[in-house]
């Protein structure tokens, strides 16, 4: 499988300090935030990754990060010219998966410990044409998407709401997100949301909506770093565990 790390985004949240630097190149412990994403990824067995990144902080991007091989990966990248949306970035990925290719994307944020590769077998053996979304349990799931699950197949996301005010369960949906080039033509077929971008959550809906999207829930520590608490929490927690 490949590998899609979207790293765009202006991180308003993080104001001023994005205003310097891009969201995910903020240090946590010893390294830039993204550094995290392609470790779980190379653990996880990828080594062929995809880093969407901004224009503007694109050069640091690759002072850093180079072609990878520091890291034990190879590294291809592309300009998000304006953020327009996590689905609009990953459209940016078409060309990069070839036909018959699964991937893992990742939003850059998204930090945790698992080991994503028993999650990557089970989506494997899934159909062509089908996804699949990773889950954790959060004390206040208002700020996230929340699956809401099927009520005859256990395994099935019937739909997901993007940040609702009563959360229908206590999950959720990580940016953490398994495809294959089925997802472009869904991309494709979404419109912009209320705020003008394209929302990933949209792309899951219609999985959800043709009952193929699947989950697995998150085991170990996860948090997005997209907020100071979040940032500095996420320092403190994995501030030993990259050499
Ligand atoms: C995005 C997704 C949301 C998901 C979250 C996970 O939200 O839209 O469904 O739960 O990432 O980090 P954002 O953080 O861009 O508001």
């Amino acid at each position: 499988m490949k590998g899609v790390i979207l790293a765009g985004g202006k991180g308003t949240r993080l104001y001023p300090l994005t205003r310097l630097m891009n969201k995910h190149l903020l240090p946590v412990g010893k390294y830039p935030m993204v550094c995290y994403g392609i470790d779980r990824l190379r653990r996880g067995g990828i080594t062929d990754i995809l880093l969407v990144i901004s224009k503007q902080s694109a050069g640091q991007y690759t002072d850093f990060l180079g072609s990878g091989a520091e890291f034990g990966v190879s590294l291809t990248y592309k300009i998000q010219e304006e953020a327009g949306g996590i689905a609009e970035a990953l459209e940016l990925a078409e060309g990069f998966i070839l036909p018959g290719e699964r991937f893992v994307v990742l939003l850059g944020d998204n930090l945790f410990m698992d080991d994503l590769g028993a999650y990557m077998e089970k989506y494997q053996e899934q159909p062509q044409g089908t996804a699949k979304v990773l889950l954790k349990p959060v004390e206040d799931a208002r700020r996230y998407g929340v699956p809401v699950f099927d009520s005859e197949d256990a395994s099935l996301i019937a739909y997901i709401e993007e940040k609702p005010e009563q959360p229908k369960t206590k999950f959720c949906v990580t940016g953490i997100y398994m495809y294959d080039e089925a997802v472009f033509d869904i991309i494709r077929r979404i419109a912009p949301s209320r705020r003008g971008e394209l929302e990933i959550t949209d792309v899951n809906n219609i999985y959800a909506g043709e009952r193929k999207l699947t989950y697995d829930v998150l085991k170990e520590w996860w948090s997005d770093a997209g907020t100071f608490q979040s940032l500095q929490e996420a320092g403190e927690k994995l501030k030993n565990t990259l050499p």
